[in-house]
């Protein structure tokens, strides 16, 4: 049984597998409209979420299967003191694969040691999350046609910023990617990830603070939100929140073949105006991510070649 709690629980053979299953996917999803026939996904949101939740029961009904969970923590029994232990040993009666969001960072490894059916790490607190990069990495990989020798701009809130931490993680496996890590002194990658996995892969990074001057060397800018769920204080998010603002006279700025993406939800950093230039990407950003997760959830079910045979690479 596989889990999928962060973005390097694939290898890179395996991860070429999955985003070419999400492309044959995306080039006719009703292929694959029945091979979850009586499967169930559990989706447990213990923290709000609209496109990470429902774009997992999307894939799972567009594969035939079914869905069943909870979107807060307080309409569960985790607000009558329930332990995630206990949670996922019940869960795991009812449905055959689970996707969490948690609060907590680890909460959905912790799941993962009493299940006895696959997680998927739907974000964990600032820490993970795994299913946001591979949306991120189908997006830049049909965009650009590859993974390697590009130059990405990572801006706005770098220290909460799991889909961040995520997606830097998996990127050090690529060949000649480098990084640009825009923020505000005080929203700068956490150590962990300059040192242990920036440093430790020999990566070429800089860390700067103005997007402008960023912008012309950017191949890809990855914008992030000021997360204000994350701040201790509310004068310090207000604060930081308008720091970066991209708009149509910073876009004037990029390369005519830089794209734009963003996890979403956005808030202020990306102005309206911006959705219309052909390098806005991150609404098709979130369609992919339905096929990705499609992807994945047959990969974890061993159901990935049922369709297409020739997806099992030697
Ligand atoms: N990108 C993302 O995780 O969005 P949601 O919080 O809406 O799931």
């Amino acid at each position: 049984m596989r889990h999928l709690l962060s973005p390097l629980d694939l290898s890179v053979d395996e991860l070429a597998r999955l985003l070419d299953l999400a492309r044959d996917i995306s080039k006719d999803p009703s292929k694959y409209g029945h091979v979850c026939d009586g499967k169930k996904i559990a989706t447990l949101f213990y923290e709000p979420s609209t496109r990470t939740r429902l774009s997992f029961e999307a894939a799972m009904i567009n594969l035939g299967g079914q869905v069943l969970g909870f979107s807060e923590a307080s309409s569960s029994s985790a607000s009558k003191g329930e332990s995630v232990a206990d949670t996922i040993r019940v869960i795991s009666c009812y449905a055959d694969i689970c996707a969490m969001r948690h609060p907590k960072e680890g909460a959905p490894m912790v799941a993962s040691e009493y299940s006895h059916i696959p997680i998927i790490n739907a974000g964990d607190g600032g820490h993970q999350h795994p299913t946001q990069t591979l949306t991120d990495l189908m997006t830049i990989r049909e965009l650009r046609g590859s993974l390697d020798n590009f130059t990405i701009g990572l801006c706005g809130d770098l220290k909460f910023g799991r889909t961040v931490h995520s997606l830097i993680s998996s990127l050090v496996r690529y060949k000649n990617v480098k990084f640009v890590l825009i923020s505000p002194k005080e929203l700068r990658i956490p150590d962990y990830i300059r040192d242990d996995v920036l440093k430790a892969n020999n990566c070429d990074f800089v860390e700067v603070e103005n997007l402008e001057q960023a912008m012309p060397e950017l191949d890809i800018l990855y914008m992030t939100r000021v997360q204000r769920e994350r701040f201790f204080s509310e004068d310090e998010y207000l604060r930081m929140k308008d720091f970066y603002i991209l708009d149509e006279d910073k876009m004037a700025l990029g390369k005519p073949d830089m794209y734009v993406l963003h996890p979403l939800p956005r808030v202020n950093e990306i102005s309206v105006d911006v959705d219309n230039d052909d390098r806005a990407a991150y609404f098709k950003q979130v369609q992919f991510g339905v096929y990705v997760r499609m992807a994945l959830i047959l990969t974890l079910l061993g159901l990935d070649t049922v369709v297409n045979p020739s997806l099992a690479h030697v």
